[in-house]
């Protein structure tokens, strides 16, 4: 569902336009003043912008010279008086997509409603397409071309362009930091601070100086001021890592340093206002944390304003051979040519399960390379844990043993549903080549729609 946001100060005109885009199946926000406006869009993910053009304080004209500079992607439908339509074309030649004279017909605001919004959507799966085409490995460092990474590509090119916090979920090791400095490097804060805290790795006596600084003799060995973290990343992002680890007692004046975009320094009476963007992380549900009153509520609906879930390495097996690949040159010799594996070697990489995601297949690989005896490297070079396939896998009972041509037939259908019918991958991991994956497919009579 798209949003637009209605900018007028006339209540009779907010309340129908209001009516009519809910019609067209909008979800609504409106302001009365264009600081309001500018003030939601920095918090909300808008999809377009009604505005008249007389509306306090900037004007809709400057409105929409603010929206093309910082929000490129928002379309914007300009509302205009009765006779001064040369302010209307001025408009469209600054930006906007359309424009209607009031008092407006509501049929006419339908459809050019109804034609922006498709307008838009078409637009999007341009986009969408664009970066399709592209086909590269991954997302600026982050590897994998799965639709689950590639969904995660997406969010961080559409949350890049605003301001509004993120939350970035995951387990351990699946990469959120590195969605975190995507999400900061792709966006206008590029050139300004990104700023990780770890909020686990802070001492809870600690926490709020780091956070938010002190003034000299604020406490035994305060010798002078010191910034927090908050003021140094003003204008940028703070990266609130761990997040679910953070102390109760800290949650509201982290709450309260969010909402008001300010800080108060240990020792001081006075407020600092910052602008930063808050992108937290944690491998904890939060919902849960939420539930059992060890995390706050309200809080959590603070930062969730836009959720990224990672997926675990498990789920998407496909990006296996790829994200090796990409280790495997990290990590060579750079005098000698970068080895390569062994197909028992890929074999049992992608059998496991990675309970440590991509920060244990790294680190399998850099040890590995490491130790590897030479040129090529075999299963028996990787770390012992994944000598015997996932924890998952038992040797069947007398009872169940059955025909061999039941069991890889079985085997097959196992290594499609791993591998979400990636047949290289799953040709790689059953130790077969491609064809004879295929042939013993059609042999088997596999159905893959039933995998
Ligand atoms: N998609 C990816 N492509 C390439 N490398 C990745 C990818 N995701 C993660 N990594 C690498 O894996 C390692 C772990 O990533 P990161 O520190 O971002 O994970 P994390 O989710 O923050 O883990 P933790 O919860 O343990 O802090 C890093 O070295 C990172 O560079
Ligand atoms: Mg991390």
């Amino acid at each position: 569902m798209a949003t637009v946001l209605i900018v007028d100060d006339e209540d009779a005109a907010l309340r129908l336009c209001s009516d009519i885009a809910a019609e067209v199946g909008l979800r609504v926000r409106t302001a009365t003043t264009t600081e309001q406006a500018l003030e939601i869009l920095d918090e909300l993910p808008v999809d377009m912008v009604i505005t008249d053009l007389r509306v306090p304080e900037l004007g809709g004209l400057e409105l929409l010279r603010r929206l093309r500079e910082h929000y490129p992607g928002v379309a914007v439908l300009v509302l205009t008086q009765y006779g001064t339509i040369q302010t209307a074309v001025e408009a469209t030649r600054l930006g906007a997509a359309d424009y209607v004279t009031k008092p407006f017909h509501i049929d006419e605001l339908r459809r050019k409603l109804q034609r922006v919004v498709h307008e838009q959507q078409l637009d999007q799966e341009n986009r969408v397409l664009r970066e399709q085409l592209r086909t590269r490995p991954g997302y600026k460092e982050l590897i994998g071309t799965s639709p689950k990474m590639q969904r995660v590509y997406r969010l961080i090119e559409k949350v890049s362009q605003h301001s509004y916090p993120v939350l970035i979920l995951g387990e351990s090791g699946t990469g959120k930091e590195l969605v975190a400095r995507s999400i900061h490097f792709s966006g206008s804060r590029k050139n300004k601070p990104f700023v990780p805290v770890d909020c686990s790795a802070l001492a809870p006596t600690l926490v709020e100086s780091e956070l938010f600084g002190y003034v000299k003799g604020a406490f035994t060995g305060a010798m002078h001021n010191k910034q927090g973290m908050f003021e140094s990343a003003d204008q940028g992002t703070l990266f609130l890592d761990e997040i679910g680890n953070l102390p109760t007692d800290m949650q509201a004046k982290l709450l309260r340093a969010v909402q008001e975009r300010e800080v108060k320094p240990v020792g001081s009476t006075e407020r600092v206002s910052v602008s930063v963007r808050i992108i937290a992380a944690t491998n904890r549900d939060l919902e849960i944390a939420v539930r059992d009153g060890d995390f706050r509520q309200d809080l959590f609906f603070r930062l969730n304003v836009v959720q990224i879930k990672l997926p675990p390495l498990r789920e998407r097996k496909s990006d296996i051979p790829l994200l090796v690949q990409a280790f495997l040159d990290k990590f060579a010799d750079p005098g000698r040519p970068t080895p390569v594996l062994a197909e028992d070697a890929i074999a049992r990489l992608t059998a496991y399960d990675w309970p440590g995601n991509i920060r244990e297949l790294e680190n399998a690989i850099e040890r590995a390379v490491a130790l590897g005896s030479g040129p090529i490297l075999h299963s028996g070079d990787l770390p012992s844990n994944l000598q015997y396939g996932s924890p998952g896998e038992r040797i069947p009972s007398p009872d169940e043993v059955t025909t061999l041509e039941e069991m890889e037939r079985r085997a097959i259908l196992r290594a499609l549903r791993e591998t979400n019918g990636d047949k290289l991958v799953a040709a790689r991991l059953l130790g077969i080549g491609k064809t004879t994956l295929y042939r013993k497919l059609k042999q088997y009579r596999v159905d893959e729609g039933a995998v």
